[in-house]
């Protein structure tokens, strides 16, 4: 299968850049805990928290949906192993791609029945038209449009995560 690029390596690292600083700029000095959604955003946050200046920790969180074999319901499955307790701490909840918006808005209200101060969300991309759980993120890299990306962490079967830009996979 062809990866057409759709957003730079560039493109990438300045927008990051900048959300770096504006995080800087919001949390002034406050210690803060980047919760990373496991395992499309680990590509993102390497690079961001080496551009944040000021007190940092991170955590780890994996979110798996499961279809019920009955219903068509789903159900998101939270595994925290590398999650350190959040309790009282402001946290930043970052995930890949926000497209129905389930995982972000389920994980917010999971740290915050873990006790978190303050939960705000950050994606690096933001699918339009396909949201159905209203969530704005805080935080978000680039808009794109409703195709199947991977690349800078996103994946299909588990490949293309390391691919150092975003593109659109091409059957
Ligand atoms: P929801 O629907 O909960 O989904 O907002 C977020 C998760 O869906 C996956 N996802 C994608 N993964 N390319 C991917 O590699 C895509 O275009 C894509 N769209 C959604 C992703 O795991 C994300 O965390």
């Amino acid at each position: 299968m062809a990866v057409t690029p759709l957003i730079n390596e560039t493109q990438i690292q300045e927008r990051l850049a900048e959300l770096a600083q504006r995080i800087e700029a919001d949390y002034a000095e406050r210690p803060l805990t980047i919760v990373a959604v496991l395992t499309g955003s680990l590509v993102a946050l390497a690079d961001l928290i080496r551009r944040i200046h000021g007190p940092l920790r991170i955590a780890l969180v994996q979110a798996s949906s499961y279809r019920g074999a009955t219903t068509s319901a789903t159900t998101l499955v939270i595994n925290e192993t590398f999650a350190p307790d959040v309790a009282g701490r402001d946290v930043l909840l970052l995930d890949d791609i926000l497209d129905t918006g389930r995982t972000l808005a389920t994980l917010v209200e999971h740290l915050k029945d873990r006790g978190a101060a303050s939960v705000r969300t950050m994606v690096l991309l933001r699918k339009i038209g396909r949201q159905v759980v209203p969530i704005e993120p805080d935080y978000h890299g680039f808009v794109i449009p409703d195709v199947f990306v991977v690349g800078y962490g996103l994946d299909y079967n588990d490949e293309y995560r390391h691919l150092p830009f975003v593109g659109v996979l091409e059957p």
